[in-house]
């Protein structure tokens, strides 16, 4: 085992010697100000033989991080550890695992239900990670993520996201927020002006895609200026939050996108168009890329880097840069792939002698007709010293790119999860090749140097993200089964046992070997539902890819696990009152119904295609089945309302509340609402990033299938025509994006889920009798 010597090394030292220690990290103890309060007092930090992140140059395996925790005579609770990172993971192991609290993604930190007196420990808890690096955000997503999840996140919600990260034990996080300053700065330094530059920046909603040189400009409105300044504010304080809690911020670099104007102020320049996006109008795409050859390019990267760096120190040697990221090189050509990434790195080099590029890989995989081995190998290998590169293995548990280029030729990678694509939601999981895969690489590979979780969206699985984290600290692949466990104690405090405890534990158990257990790599993304799609007589169904809305297991697991969550419940009245309980039961619920959509949607379909009934009878057939249609959205609404985390109006007064004026408030509304539905000024990639929340169903997608009742009751069979239909419902989606609520509670009065839930049982006995 390659961390063998040191791990045991550095054990040996923990457990006891003490050899030297220093001041625990400042970092590490406000974190338990913050979160643990009333605990405080009883914990102890102890930082020993203190290891550094490695430098450039000495990426290797080998580099262990360790902890130990152990119970004191005193009873307080001391965590030993040669990095910060290391001593939040050895404070997490315990929390979970012994005090069974966590904090969570959307419930909040829940740490405080830790009991008074702390558990003792009567043997040493001990950690050591088996890669260097935790990394954590897709850069077609902190971008992504930043625009699926946290566009509209206040800085409360990001503090509660790094405390997250840090007990999880990231150490290197894209820091992507703000960056449009930067840009504008660099950009009105070389004399565009404020009108060039507005008609190059997107939207708020939409800003990770024109760092990707896949969009330009904002479609409803320019990009708020107090917006930009709010977000660059916000990031200062996320950079300095993160290397407090022991994580190396990835900064952004200049890519080589510009406004087309960049031409105006250098009329010499060597710059060319690039490929049309996803069928924009060419005023929205196409980006303007300068040549990395041209003297421009360095010029940029300079000032670029050198502005971040005034901004927010010296905090790291980290750059995340992309340039193809759906989006083609003008040539093929070997010869030019080298050329173009040899001048990028030079440029990143000039600005930061120390610098290391970060790239993503997206593009191998979702483009891999144009990125064949011998023009990924000619790209990389333009980057002459190895360690100035960390590549992303995007999707590593459903379509890994590092087998098929021998581990990226030799260049530093990390193995990552990327588990859901626009912020879609659905239950799924793979938890046998999250787990082996992972450990797999570990040993097949010597330039494997992390595990990391590239999401789009934050869309719940949150156990499937959790496990990857924490494979990092494990050589052998976790026992999934005993980690579902301890996972299950810690989301709902449990502290003793009982037939409530049981039934939570089986409910999970139940999900662990259908729901989680996905093999079937058809599907390699989160399900959608199809009630979320724009209505159709085909192609709705077993879909595959990474918006699938296939079911790859027995629909009736589903059924069994969301039984046992709910009698838990009835076991034990006081998980009404756990929100961790309410937002998992709400999620179970909703998986149960959107699976039971689907036949009654298939017996409309039936119904329309295969009778033989006369017009009047068979409308009158659909009519009756499109009302059971509806009663069901109606109902799984009504469950979603129940818990804020699945509302529109959540997402939307959220867009607003970070507005300074109501003018801009609007716009915001605008963007978010336009994000999860139309995602482009007309429907360009409409329902990518689809949501199952209340207020969206109940003002978006009963509509939509309303108006598909009615056209199939309207159109005989022979004269259906798909293109029709949805060219009819476009004006009326454009206006939904169009409206004001102000970020108002769409729906009547929010009752509890406890009210709403036996009508939801009732429509579903109803269903699965017919
Ligand atoms: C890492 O391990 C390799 C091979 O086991 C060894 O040659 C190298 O010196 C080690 N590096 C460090 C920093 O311990
Ligand atoms: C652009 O190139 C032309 C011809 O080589 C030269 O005369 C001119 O000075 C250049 N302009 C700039 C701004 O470099
Ligand atoms: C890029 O596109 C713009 C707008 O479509 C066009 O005016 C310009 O000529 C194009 N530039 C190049 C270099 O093709
Ligand atoms: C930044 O810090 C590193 C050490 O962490 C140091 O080697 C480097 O010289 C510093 N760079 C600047 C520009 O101060
Ligand atoms: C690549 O760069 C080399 C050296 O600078 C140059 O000779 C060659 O023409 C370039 N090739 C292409 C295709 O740009
Ligand atoms: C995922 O695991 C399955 C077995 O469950 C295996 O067949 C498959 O090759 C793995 N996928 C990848 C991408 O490694
Ligand atoms: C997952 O499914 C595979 C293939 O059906 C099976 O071999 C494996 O035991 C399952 N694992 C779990 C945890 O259910
Ligand atoms: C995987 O899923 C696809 C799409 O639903 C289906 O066609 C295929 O039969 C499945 N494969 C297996 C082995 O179940
Ligand atoms: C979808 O897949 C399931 C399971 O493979 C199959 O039974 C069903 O016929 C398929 N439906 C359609 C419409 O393809
Ligand atoms: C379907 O509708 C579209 C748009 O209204 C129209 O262009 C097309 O001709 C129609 N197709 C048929 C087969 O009628
Ligand atoms: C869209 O809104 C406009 C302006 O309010 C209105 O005139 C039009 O009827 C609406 N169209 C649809 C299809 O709802």
């Amino acid at each position: 085992m390659r961390v063998g010597s040191l791990f045991s090394a550095l054990v040996g030292v923990a457990a006891g010697l003490s050899i030297r220690a220093v001041k625990p990290s400042a970092g590490v103890e406000a974190l338990v100000q913050r979160r643990l309060p009333q605990h405080a007092g009883l914990f102890q930090f102890t930082i020993v033989d203190p290891i550094s992140q490695p430098a450039t140059g000495t990426f290797g395996q080998n580099v262990s991080e360790s902890y130990v925790v152990s119970s004191l005579n005193n009873g307080k609770i001391h965590i030993q550890g040669n990095t910060p990172s290391a001593l939040l993971s050895g404070l997490h192991a315990y929390l979970s695992e012994e005090a069974h609290v966590d904090i969570w993604w959307y419930i909040g930190s829940q740490l405080e239900n830790a009991h008074r007196q702390l558990p003792k420990l009567y043997a040493p808890l001990k950690g050591s990670s088996v890669v260097p690096y935790r990394y954590y955000f897709n850069t077609v997503a902190m971008a992504v993520t930043t625009s699926y999840t946290s566009a509209f996140w206040t800085w409360e919600d990001w503090e509660l996201q790094l405390d997250w990260m840090a007990l999880r034990g990231v150490n290197l996080a894209l820091a992507w927020i703000g960056v449009e300053k930067i840009f504008i700065e660099v950009f009105k330094e070389v004399g565009l002006t404020d009108a060039e530059i507005a008609t190059f920046l997107s939207g708020p909603a939409f800003m990770a895609w024109n760092n990707f040189g896949n969009i330009q400009g904002s479609w409803g409105g320019d990009l708020p200026i107090s917006w930009v300044d709010s977000q660059f504010a916000l990031q200062k304080k996320i950079v300095a939050r993160m290397v407090e809690l022991g994580m190396t911020p990835i900064l952004p670099a200049f890519p080589g996108f510009a406004p087309r104007a960049i031409s105006r102020v250098f009329p010499n320049i060597t710059a060319a168009n690039g490929s049309v996006w996803e069928g924009f109008p060419t005023q929205y795409t196409a980006d303007t890329f300068i040549d990395p050859f041209d003297p421009v390019f360095e010029q940029l990267q300079k000032s670029f880097i050198a502005k971040q760096a005034e901004a927010y120190g010296n905090v790291t040697r980290f750059y995340t840069l992309d340039q193809f990221n759906e989006n083609n090189p003008p040539s093929g050509e070997l010869d030019y792939l080298h050329n173009v990434s040899q001048n990028t790195w030079k440029t990143l080099k000039a600005a930061d002698p120390m610098a290391v590029w970060v790239m993503q890989g997206w593009l191998f995989t979702s483009n891999s007709a144009f990125w064949t081995n011998s023009r990924i190998q000619a790209f990389i290998e333009g980057v002459p010293i190895n360690s100035d590169m960390l590549i992303l293995d995007l999707v590593s548990e459903s379509s890994p790119q590092w087998q098929r280029t021998n581990s990226y030729y030799g260049k530093p990678w990390v193995w990552c999860e990327l588990h859901g694509y626009g912020g879609n939601m659905g239950l799924y999981g793979q938890v046998q090749n999250v787990t082996v895969n992972s450990i797999q690489a570990l040993s097949a590979s010597k330039s494997l140097v992390g595990f990391g979780v590239t999401m789009e969206g934050q869309e719940g699985n949150e156990v499937m993200y959790d496990l990857i984290l924490s494979q990092a600290w494990s050589a052998k692949p976790i026992d999934t089964e005993a980690y579902f466990h301890d996972w299950v104690a810690a989301r709902y405090s449990i502290s003793k046992k009982g037939p409530a405890s049981t039934s939570l534990y089986e409910a999970w158990e139940t999900l662990r070997t259908s729901v989680f257990n996905n093999t079937n790599l058809t599907s390699t993304g989160v399900p959608k539902s199809i009630m979320e799609l724009i209505p159709s007589i085909s192609g709705l169904v077993n879909r595959t890819g990474h918006h699938p809305t296939s079911i790859n297991y027995n629909p009736a697991s589903m059924v069994q696990g969301w039984n046992y969550l709910y009698k838990a419940a009835q076991q034990d009245p006081s998980l009404w009152a756990n929100p961790s309980y309410n937002y998992d039961l709400v999620d179970f619920t909703r998986q149960v119904l959107a699976n039971a959509f689907i036949p009654l949607y298939q017996q409309i379909v039936a119904t329309y295609t295969k009778s033989r009934l006369s017009a009047k009878c068979r409308g009158d057939a659909l009519k009756k089945q499109g009302q059971q249609l509806i009663k069901l959205m109606t109902v799984y609404d009504a469950v979603l309302s129940t818990d804020k985390n699945f509302r529109l109006d959540t997402w939307i007064s959220a867009a607003r509340a970070s507005a300074s004026d109501a003018k801009t408030a609007d716009f915001l509304e605008y963007e978010a609402r336009n994000q999860i539905t139309l995602w482009g000024p007309s429907g360009q990639i409409s329902d990518y990033a689809s949501k199952a929340w209340s207020g969206l169903v109940s003002t978006y997608y009963i509509p939509r299938w309303e108006k598909f009742i009615d056209y199939l009751v309207e159109t005989e069979p022979a004269k259906y025509n798909q293109t029709a239909f949805a060219a009819s419902l476009l004006q009326w989606e454009i206006n939904w994006t169009n409206q004001k609520t102000g970020g108002k509670l769409q729906n009547n009065a929010v009752e509890k889920l406890q009210t709403v839930l036996p009508g939801a049982v009732k429509v579903w006995n109803a269903v699965s009798a017919a």
